[in-house]
């Protein structure tokens, strides 16, 4: 049996141990407050100004990404009748993140405003086409080009040209009209296309890179990545010229 001398010390154990609780919080709380208040109600209201604006402009450059979408998965519709088989296997997409616009206007050397965002981030909507084969990429790209409202603005072929590391894709920058209520405005988006190939390298190489991956002595990780590249080239070929053969018409139709 508990003993009231008991029951009277477990209570104030308790209490004590709910006040200290009672005080933690109030430290973290005051800790929080210090650190606000390293920002001024101008500053505040600046940052509540900004992270409005830079959603209202973001808004925009999802809208223009969906509408490139949506041209990109036509076209596969209309090519799927020419070839007899969907070029294009699926389609990313993302938006930047605010904070890495701004890291990479910092990184560029341009102002961190919401007019050099717009002015210099060519890829805040991306799009990354991911096709059978290297022929279908170029057949992407070309139809896009063909499109009279749409401005490719870049075009880097690292199809042709690899990057020295081995990185393969052809990355377009196309500006696509954007209507709103009383104006239209030309968004830019970012399109990668690239084979399934392509990606598989580029994805693993990704990961890769970004973690912290030990050195493993006698392992040329940078040449081996590149030689794996290569052979992925070659299978790629390979895999080309039987799709053709088998793709061929016997009546002899091209
Ligand atoms: P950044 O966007 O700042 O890189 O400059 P940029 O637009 O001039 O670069 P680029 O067109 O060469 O590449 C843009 C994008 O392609 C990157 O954000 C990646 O998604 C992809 N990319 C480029 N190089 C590599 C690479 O070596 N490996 C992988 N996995 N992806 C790459
Ligand atoms: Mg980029």
């Amino acid at each position: 049996m508990t003993s009231m001398g008991t029951l009277d010390a477990m209570r104030v154990s308790s209490a004590i141990a709910y006040r200290k609780h009672i005080d933690e919080v109030a430290v973290e709380n005051s800790r929080k407050l210090t650190q606000s208040q390293m920002l001024s109600a101008s500053d505040i209201d600046a940052l509540a100004v900004l992270e409005y604006a830079a959603q209202d402009i973001l808004q925009k450059y999802h809208a223009a990404m969906r509408q490139m979408e949506v041209r990109l998965e036509t076209l596969d519709q209309d090519l799927k009748l020419r070839k007899r088989r969907n070029p294009i296997h699926h389609i990313e997409s993302r938006m930047k993140s605010v904070p890495s616009i701004f890291e990479k206007l910092e990184r560029y050397g341009k102002a961190s405003t919401l007019e050099d965002m717009e002015r210099y981030i060519m890829d805040i909507a991306g799009l990354r086409v991911i096709v059978s084969y290297v022929e279908d990429a170029y057949d992407i790209a070309e139809l896009l080009q063909q499109q009279d409202d749409l401005t490719v603005v870049k075009i880097k072929d690292y199809i042709a040209h690899p990057k020295t590391n081995g990185y393969r894709s052809l990355h377009l920058v196309v500006k696509i009209p954007v209507y709103f209520l009383d104006r239209k405005e030309q968004i830019p988006v970012e399109i990668q296309i690239r084979t399934i190939a392509m990606d598989f390298w580029a994805s693993l190489e990704h990961d890769l890179k970004y973690k912290a991956v030990r050195k493993v002595e006698g392992v040329d990780a940078d040449a081996e990545l590149l030689a794996c590249s290569k052979i992925i080239e070659g299978i790629e070929e390979r895999m080309q010229v039987l799709a053709h053969a088998l793709e061929a018409d016997p009546s002899g139709r091209p």
